[in-house]
């Protein structure tokens, strides 16, 4: 058996969350490779709407098992809070939850790093989650990171107040006053011990030598799916950067953040929005700032699930989408949120940009400092309403048209159109 992998084409938010829930009943694994609390994945099924966080989209399926990976940053406070709403919602997922040993953890003083550096870096900051993402990668890559297994180990209160001292020295110099900062509403003293209070609870959850449970399962013929966070255009050494996160969620991500070898990935799902979003700072070429922009927000509610940030909104971005799919070797695409663009007259598209005089159609190297301008196409819309469409025949010329001359140009075939957040809220095209 081969691993799946989905993940966003984009800045994120592509709807992956909606799609892993939908592909879930296919799947006995569902795996979440990395990234950490930054991520916001929404799932909408029988009236209700969750978000999840840290743990896998593929939990309202009760048989399917979800695996938090290695390359995954938890923040146990995080982890637990979600836990304990999706009970609320009535969803108990314990049973179904494994979470790597491997995976490392995320410290308070994380959190108030995060906050120090991007208030250090004034008006080139990153527009972080501050969920503090950044200064748990960079200690898990300089060797002084913790993980959710050391925990468990006698050490590790030694290890935590090590860390511990060694954040607020960093903070200190960076001038940051953490005594009137509040982390998730909190002062420091009180989000530390909630959060150890969390760990404890979250410690005795199934923590798994993860390398091995998702090879055996391999190995038994089970089907996994591999779920990203984030998008490709974030990822940290092909997004833009330095407006990035701090991992890797091209599919190259999926070997590291599980311990799979790269001749077991099978297909990949690429999702993308049939238009752009973005939250935070960083390039975006085909950016709005007019009234089509705001329809965009307003129609697609483009506020982000993680900060509630309104998101910046433009035409769908056709070079970088060639240039994800190219990434991440997508084998089929699924086309997001068509429906937002029901009530437009005329659909745009990038399909090249002019830098320094000249027409190009791939991503240059210095794309974050130049000014690309974007040569836009335009397309008639449809002026109709898909939300309750859910049949390939009966989609209108002018999405057909708008999917074909998307298909031409980046040579994969869009499978899915969905057309609503809601679970059945989509349209499956025949191969
Ligand atoms: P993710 O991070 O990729 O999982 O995406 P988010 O959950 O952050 O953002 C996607 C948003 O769009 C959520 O609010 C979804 O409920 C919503 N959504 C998903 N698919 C569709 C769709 O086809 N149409 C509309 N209108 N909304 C959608
Ligand atoms: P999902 O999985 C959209 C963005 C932040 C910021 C940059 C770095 O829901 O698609 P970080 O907190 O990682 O240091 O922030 O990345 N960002 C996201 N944008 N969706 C996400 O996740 C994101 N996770 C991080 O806004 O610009
Ligand atoms: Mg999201």
């Amino acid at each position: 058996m081969k691993i799946d992998v989905l993940l966003g084409l984009q800045w994120g938010d592509e709807g992956k969350g909606k799609i892993v829930d939908v592909l879930t009943p296919d799947y006995d694994v569902v795996a979440r490779f990395q990234g950490g609390p930054n991520a916001g994945h929404t799932i909408e099924f029988h009236g209700k709407k969750f978000v999840l966080h840290t743990i896998p989209s593929g939990v309202f399926n009760p048989n399917t098992k979800n695996l938090i990976g290695n390359g995954v940053i938890i923040d146990p406070l995080i982890l637990l809070g979600e836990i304990n709403k999706l009970k609320k919602g009535g969803v108990d997922i314990t049973k179904q939850l494994y979470i790597s040993r491997k995976a490392h953890l995320i410290l308070p003083t994380h959190r108030l790093l995060d906050a120090a550096q991007e208030a250090a870096k004034g008006a080139d900051k990153i527009g972080s989650t501050l969920k503090g993402i950044g200064p748990a990668y960079t200690d898990k890559s300089a060797r002084n990171g913790i993980r959710i297994g050391d925990s468990c180990l006698e050490n590790f209160s030694n290890q935590y107040q090590k860390q511990r001292e060694r954040h607020l020295k960093l903070i200190e110099n960076l001038d940051f006053y953490y005594s009137n900062y509040l982390i998730d509403g909190q002062d420091f003293d009180t989000y530390e011990k909630a959060w150890f209070e969390a760990l404890e609870v979250i410690k005795k959850l199934q923590l798994v030598d993860s390398e091995y449970f998702i090879n055996d399962e391999l190995t038994a013929g089970k089907r996994i799916l591999a779920e990203g966070a984030q998008g490709t255009l974030l990822d940290v050494d092909f997004g833009s950067y330095p407006f990035v996160t701090s991992s890797n969620t091209t599919a190259a991500g999926v070997c590291a953040g599980l311990g799979v070898a790269p001749n077991t990935i099978g297909e990949v799902f690429g999702i993308f929005k049939a238009y752009c979003t973005r939250v935070g700072s960083g390039p975006f070429t085909t950016e709005l700032f007019d009234a089509d922009g705001d329809l965009m927000r307003k129609q697609g509610n483009e506020f982000g699930s993680t900060t509630g940030r309104p998101r910046r909104c433009g035409w769908l971005d056709l070079p970088a989408l060639r240039y994800a799919i190219m990434l991440n070797g997508v084998t089929e695409l699924i086309m997001m949120k068509a429906d937002v663009l029901d009530a437009f007259d005329t659909i745009k598209v990038a399909t090249a940009y002019i830098y320094e005089g000249k027409e190009i159609n791939h991503l240059p190297f210095d794309a974050c400092t130049q000014n690309l301008t974007p040569v836009l196409k335009s397309l008639k819309g449809w002026k109709t309403s898909l939300v309750n469409n859910r049949e390939e025949a009966a989609m209108p010329i002018e999405l057909v048209n708008f999917i074909r001359f998307i298909e031409d140009y980046v040579k994969v075939p869009i499978r899915i159109v969905s057309t609503g957040p809601d679970r059945s809220q989509l349209i499956r095209r025949k191969k």
